[in-house]
């Protein structure tokens, strides 16, 4: 049994990834920004470290002794300096192994501020003389349960297609990784699911799984960032978020991806399955 440090134990794959170490007999370290907001970690197996990886002071207690680390955080402008601020703590206490929640076409030179800022932190990490595993997940299919209040998908996707991934898949990849070491270090896993849907392909078998009625509203991207900017969301969130909605609008995100067959020599897990595990969560939100 070995004890892994998870940050962003709480976020889609995180609490995902802490699932799946817990099954294999592991224990977990989880950072977290705050105790109050993770009632999901608070269970055997799991030992609650409060700190922000923007904090070098606050890493210590939670590295000390750890030789590989799960981390996601959010993409803020701020992300970069923290993720370096993460890397020098990770240095210190001699980590070997940190592998990466990151994004499709991740790249430090891009116009787009995520992927340009996913492909900083993933050349920071590179430089850093720690092994490294890069995770470059599509979209979460587990979006799903919060994108459709009262039946109905409202976004700006056109007729665009993704092929989404469960995140279980990624959690997946990211335990193998996290467990295994070998073979994985210095990988970068392209993750998507097995088919490229639109988003009223989503609706279609959201509403075949729960026998309820999902729809799709295709909106324009200006009335998209005004609803956003109506529920108190940040200018440079609103500014990601259109950015990704265009990509998928002129169908650049559409492009299948092996990451998950090579990782796992097995296929994802379908859109369809996926709604059939998730159907109670989905119909919550009706
Ligand atoms: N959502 C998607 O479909 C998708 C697709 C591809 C890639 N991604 C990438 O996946 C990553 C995570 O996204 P997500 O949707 O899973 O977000 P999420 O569920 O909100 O998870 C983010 C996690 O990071 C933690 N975190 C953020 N900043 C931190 C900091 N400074 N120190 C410590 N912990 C911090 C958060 O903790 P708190 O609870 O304290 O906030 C949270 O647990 C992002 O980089 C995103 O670009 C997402």
């Amino acid at each position: 049994m070995s004890e892994f440090l998870v940050v962003g134990g709480n976020g889609h794959v995180g609490k995902e990834v802490v699932a799946q170490l817990l099954d294999a007999g592991h224990s977990v370290r989880a950072l977290v920004r705050s105790e109050a907001r993770v009632p999901v970690l608070k269970r055997d197996g799991v030992t609650l470290f409060v700190g922000d990886i923007a904090n070098a002071d606050s890493l210590a207690p939670a590295m000390r002794g750890i030789e590989s680390a799960y981390v996601a955080t959010s993409d803020g402008e701020e992300s970069v300096a923290a993720f370096e601020t993460f890397l020098k703590a990770a240095l210190e206490h001699r980590l070997q192994h940190i592998v990466r929640l990151s994004a499709r076409s991740a790249d430090a030179s891009s116009s787009s501020d995520l992927t340009r800022r996913h492909g900083l932190r993933e050349k920071a990490l590179e430089e850093s003389e720690i092994g490294w595993t890069h995770l470059r997940p599509t979209w979460f299919m587990q979006m799903m349960t919060e994108y459709a209040p009262g039946g109905v998908i409202a976004v700006p996707g056109g007729e665009g297609r993704i092929p989404w991934i469960d995140t279980r898949d990624i959690a997946a990849v990211a335990v193998a990784s996290l467990i295994d070491g070998g073979d994985h270090l210095g990988q970068t896993y392209e993750l998507t699911g097995g088919r490229p849907l639109t988003y009223g392909d989503l609706a279609r078998d959201m509403s075949a799984a729960t026998g309820r009625t999902f729809e799709y509203h295709d909106m324009s991207p200006e009335d998209y960032a005004a609803k956003m900017r109506a529920e108190g969301n940040e200018e440079w969130y609103i500014a990601l978020i259109l950015q990704l909605y265009e990509s998928i609008r002129s169908n650049s995100k559409a492009e299948l991806a092996l990451g998950v067959q090579e990782a796992l020599n097995r296929q994802p897990i379908t859109f369809a399955q996926f709604c059939r595990d998730h159907a109670d969560e989905l119909v919550k939100q009706l």
